[in-house]
């Protein structure tokens, strides 16, 4: 495993002090001044001792200090154990997971060489064990992106949603391959059988403590297109060469899931995951087919390349069977997402103010952004098609994809209690250190803190 949770340690007076400096407010020094620091944001020092050895070190803060910016930090500082001088509270909390989610590395193929050796020694108060927690779950979800498609099919989801159940006594329902017609997953069928056989299509679900009424059930469903070949409608090269992480939003989901029963948040919990792959054989679906779903809407394929909303559209109804009081799913759904906000951005639908409101401050809260992106009742008109309930290419007058895309799946959400979509990248396409390039987790630390406001407040 890639997560290094070890990385963050209990409070420690003894490790060597990190000064967090603002900028313009570095103590005159000549060390200092031959390297030119100026607490520029993110601008480090390292401050030796008289025999040479790294005594302290000086971060640059720029105007003010970031909690995030730790993240970039943890990778540059020599070996040997720190603390953050001066820092305390949330803003101790949220370095310390920054620290921790700086250090990931994928290292599944060949060693590479780890420079984040460094580790921290957190803030008196703070929460150890939640941060390690936080910081393995987003190192889960960013490992299981970046595994190439070939090591990381369906069954291999499979095997992580039943390790995550095993592990705290939730019941785990895998539906496989032809048995998905007869359980009524049609669309999940239809996208995955042209797959081989051994990577067949499947609907995986946990449930934990599902008897518990007084609780709050919560479902967390997940996108889990192992690859994405873009169907017969294939992609090209360009756009076809990241699809290992089009089943981000699954990762997203279980990682999310496995954080929540750590944590023992007071919830019910139900994860829906319909992991296929998108691939070309004489068997798989085409253009013009009109597909069931278990909803009972029929949907016109215009295009085999918008198989996401196909795979959700089943799984979102199965979630709706068990009435949960808050749906949220993860996606990574359109290229029209990433063409809105960029890499960085995940744009968010719904439409309940309140659950907005409190996912949007989650976000702002553990630096983990999100935005608002309207589900625009105009648009609806573009899903129409001739010849069945709803198309999967929506008119192209409409435009906004990602947008549209949300329409669609908001056609299958629950409609008891609230529902969320969030249209992931998940992925940081920009190498920095702390920011490797690859697998990327995306909004899992908002939706937790969110999901706990949301427990303990019903
Ligand atoms: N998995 C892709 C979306 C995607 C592409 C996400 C690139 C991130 C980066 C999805 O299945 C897809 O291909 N969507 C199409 C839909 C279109 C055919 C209506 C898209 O966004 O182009
Ligand atoms: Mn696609
Ligand atoms: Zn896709």
């Amino acid at each position: 495993m890639t997560a290094r949770p070890d990385v963050l340690i209990a409070a420690d007076a003894s490790a060597r002090p990190i000064r967090l400096l603002a900028a313009g407010a570095a103590p005159a020094s000549p060390w200092a001044e031959a390297h030119d620091f100026t607490g520029k944001t993110g601008q480090l020092l390292i401050v030796p001792d008289a025999q040479g050895h790294p005594a302290e070190a000086w971060f640059g803060t720029g105007e003010a200090f970031d909690p995030l910016s730790v993240r970039g930090l943890a990778a540059r500082l020599p070996a040997g154990d720190w603390r953050l001088e001066g820092v305390e509270g949330e803003a101790a909390e949220m370095s310390a997971v920054a620290w921790g989610l700086g250090t990931y590395l994928f290292d599944r193929y060949k060693a590479r060489p780890q420079r984040g050796r460094a580790r921290l020694a957190v803030a008196e108060g703070v929460d150890l064990e939640a941060c390690r927690r936080i910081v393995a779950a987003c190192a889960l979800c960013r490992e299981m992106v970046d595994t190439p498609a070939a090591d990381m099919g369906p069954l291999q989801i499979e095997t992580i949603a039943r390790e995550i159940a095993e592990a705290h006594d939730a019941d785990l329902t895998v539906t496989e391959g032809e048995a998905l017609l007869e359980a009524n997953y049609p669309a999940v069928h239809a996208v995955g059988r042209a797959a081989a056989p051994h990577r067949a299509p499947r609907v995986i679900e946990l449930g934990w403590k599902l008897d518990q009424t007084d609780r709050p059930l919560i479902a967390l469903v997940g996108k889990g297109v192992v690859f994405d070949t873009g169907g017969l409608d294939l992609k090209p090269a360009a756009g076809m060469r990241n699809m290992k992480k089009d089943m981000g939003g699954a990762a997203h989901a279980l990682a999310l899931a496995r954080l929540i029963l750590q944590a023992d948040l007071p919830v019910r919990l139900v994860v829906l995951v319909a992991a296929v792959e998108n691939a070309v054989s004489a068997d798989a679906f085409r253009p013009g087919d009109v597909l069931a779903t278990r909803q009972g809407l029929t949907v016109e394929v215009g295009n085999t390349d918008a198989e996401g909303r196909l795979i959700l559209a089943d799984v979102l109804t199965r979630a709706g069977e068990h009435a949960p009081d808050l749906t949220l799913d993860f996606a990574t759904l359109t290229g029209a997402a990433r063409i809105a906000l960029g890499p960085e951005l995940p744009p968010l639908y719904t439409d309940d103010e309140a659950l907005a409101e409190g996912l949007l401050a989650a976000g702002r809260a553990v630096r983990d952004p999100l935005w608002r992106m309207p589900l625009h009742a105009g648009y609806r008109a573009a899903l129409e098609a001739e010849i069945a309930d709803l198309r999967n290419d929506p008119a192209a007058w409409a435009q906004a994809g990602s947008v549209t895309a949300a329409l669609f799946l908001q056609r299958f959400a629950p409609t008891t209690g609230l529902w969320a979509h969030l249209d992931i990248f998940a992925w940081n396409p920009r190498a920095r250190p702390g920011w490797p390039e690859g697998g990327e987790a995306q909004g899992i630390r908002a939706a937790f803190h969110h999901i706990s406001a949301f427990a303990s407040a019903h």
